[in-house]
This record gives C-alpha cells, structure tokens and sequence, in this order.
C-alpha cells in the first residue's frame, strides 16, 4: 500500500520492469467502499496483467457543492482485505493532500460537450473532475515501459465513454478495457450508493432495471417506462422515486437515438435523498 504518488510510480515501474519484457501492467481507478462490482473489474484485471495496481482515491474535484462527499462511504480496512483477496500487487491510496499538494489543480482536463449533458447536466464539472484525477492516475501509470490497461465499468457509461473520448483524443498510451455491470440477483446494479438506501428504497430502486429490461424488451415505450420510473412509491407513503432522465442514445456519441436494438438506454433517478444511475444496451 502506497499513498504517495512518487512511490507509486517508482513502484509500479520496479514491478513491472520485473515481470519481464512480455509484461502489462493493470490500473483500476476506484473511489473505495468497494463492492462484487468493483471485486469484478479487479478480478478481470488480475486475469489479463502480470503487475496490478488498484488506486483507492475519494476525489474532492468530482463532487459538485451539494453531493454527497463529505458522507460518501469508506472503508479502507474492509477494501484492502478484498483486495489482497483478490490477489492485487499494489494499492495507491492517497490523501487528497497528496493527489493535489496545495490545493486543487489549476490545470483540468475539460470534458467539452460531452460532460455537459446527461449526469453532467445534473452534475456540473464532474465529469472535468473525472479526467483530470484519471489522467493523473494515467501519468503516475505509464512511464513503466510496459503496456497499460485501465479497466472500467460500463455501470458508468458516460464515464467511460469520455474516458475513451481523452485518450484517443490527447494520445494517451493506455488501453481501456470496459466490465459489464454487475447487478444485484434481483437486478440492481451494485453501487456504493446502495449503502445509503433504506429497505423502502432500495425495493423501490429495482424499479430502474426493471424498467430498463421492460423497455429492451418492447413492452413498454420511452413515456410508458419514464412513467413507471417516476411515479414508483417507496414504501407506504406518499414519496415516490424521482426521475431525472430516461433516455436513448448512440453508444458512441451519446446523440439523442431511436429505441433500437445495439442503442444504449440511460437512467437516472433519485431514491428518497439517493441519486442512482443504471443502463442497458437495446
Ligand atoms: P467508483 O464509483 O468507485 O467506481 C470505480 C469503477 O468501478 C468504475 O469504473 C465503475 O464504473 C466501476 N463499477 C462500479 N459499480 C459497478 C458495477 N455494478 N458493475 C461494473 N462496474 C462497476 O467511477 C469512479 O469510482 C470514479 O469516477 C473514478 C473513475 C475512480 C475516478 O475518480
């Protein structure tokens, strides 16, 4: 375990120099709290890398005023048992004080046009927030002379669609590699959010993939299924979940898309005080 980002580098270099001419080096960025789905983007790393670092980093850039980081869920003895379960070479967890000395960065990585709609509309700067902590993770990672593989989840699809989007376009040398979602056996996409929905609401939040999967499925339309989202009770009461957005878009651009098959359905919604995404590939 190394929280230093310098240590981290000269490390992960030693290793990998180490693992012989032949050998790649695996990165999986997370924020901690982790869970099964995280567990599985660790576990295909671990299977395609001969060094593997995991970085375990709450980044304040993120996180716009009013979201959820100052109660954002940690913890750092229950995530590093899973991780040397799973077999993981090294885990850079840094503090904020170290990823950013002095305080927060004065040069970003802008997201453009595609960070400003969908979760960036409802979240703006996250997605700057995201590329910069992911480029520097990038930096801390290459350099080992070895080939890099950054693994992500398509849980997060717009993440990893603009994450795809900055290495083509600034010409990193790192290959992503997206992990299907993994979902709870009664749907729910697995979250670290989920640790803050009560037993009402998480009932309620399998309203989303249930809705996703009707809408795949053809047995509902766009407005039949925005409604069955928005209008879902938690428990007894009168409260119901929230939606923000249901929508269709080109997997590729994110541009508005018919509901056809290969087209990627995004949602998300807020459960009592907690926002969740999900999608589905048509
Ligand atoms: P975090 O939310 O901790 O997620 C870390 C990685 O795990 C992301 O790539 C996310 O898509 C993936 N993941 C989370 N839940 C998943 C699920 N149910 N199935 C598959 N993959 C899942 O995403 C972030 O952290 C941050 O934005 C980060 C990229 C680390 C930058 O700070």
């Amino acid at each position: 375990v190394v929280t230093d980002p310098e240590e981290f580098r000269a490390l992960l270099r030693e290793r990998a120099q180490a693992a012989g001419p032949e050998g790649t080096v695996g990165l999986v960025p997370t924020m901690g709290a982790l869970h099964d789905g995280h567990s599985h983007l660790v576990e295909q790393a671990r299977a395609e890398n001969d060094v593997l670092a995991v970085s375990i980093f709450l980044n304040p850039l993120q996180f716009g005023p009013t979201e959820d980081l100052s109660r954002y869920p940690a913890d750092l003895d229950g995530d590093l048992a899973r991780l040397t379960d799973l077999g993981v070479d090294i885990v850079f967890a840094p503090g904020v004080e170290q990823m950013y000395p002095g305080g927060l960065p004065l040069i970003r990585v802008g997201s453009g046009d595609l960070g400003t709609q969908l979760e960036g509309a409802s979240r703006p700067g996250h997605f700057d927030g995201v590329l910069t902590v992911v480029a520097k993770l990038f930096v801390l990672a290459t350099g080992t002379g070895r080939p890099l593989q950054a693994y992500f989840g398509q849980k997060d699809a717009q993440q990893l669609l603009i994450v795809q989007r900055m290495v083509r376009d600034l010409n990193l040398d790192v290959r992503i590699r997206p992990v299907p979602i993994v979902r709870a056996p009664d749907g729910l996409a697995l979250s670290s959010r989920n640790a803050y929905l009560n037993d009402d609401e998480r009932a309620a939040a399998l309203v989303l993939s249930r809705t996703l999967q009707a809408l795949a499925a053809r047995e509902v339309d766009l407005d039949q299924a925005r409604h069955l989202i928005d209008t879902e009770s938690i428990g007894q009461g009168p409260q119901t979940v929230e939606l923000d957005y249901l929508t269709v878009v080109d997997p590729s651009t994110l541009a508005p898309a018919d509901v056809a098959p290969g087209n990627l359905a995004l949602v998300a919604a807020r459960v009592g005080t907690t926002r969740l995404i999900d999608n589905w590939t048509l």
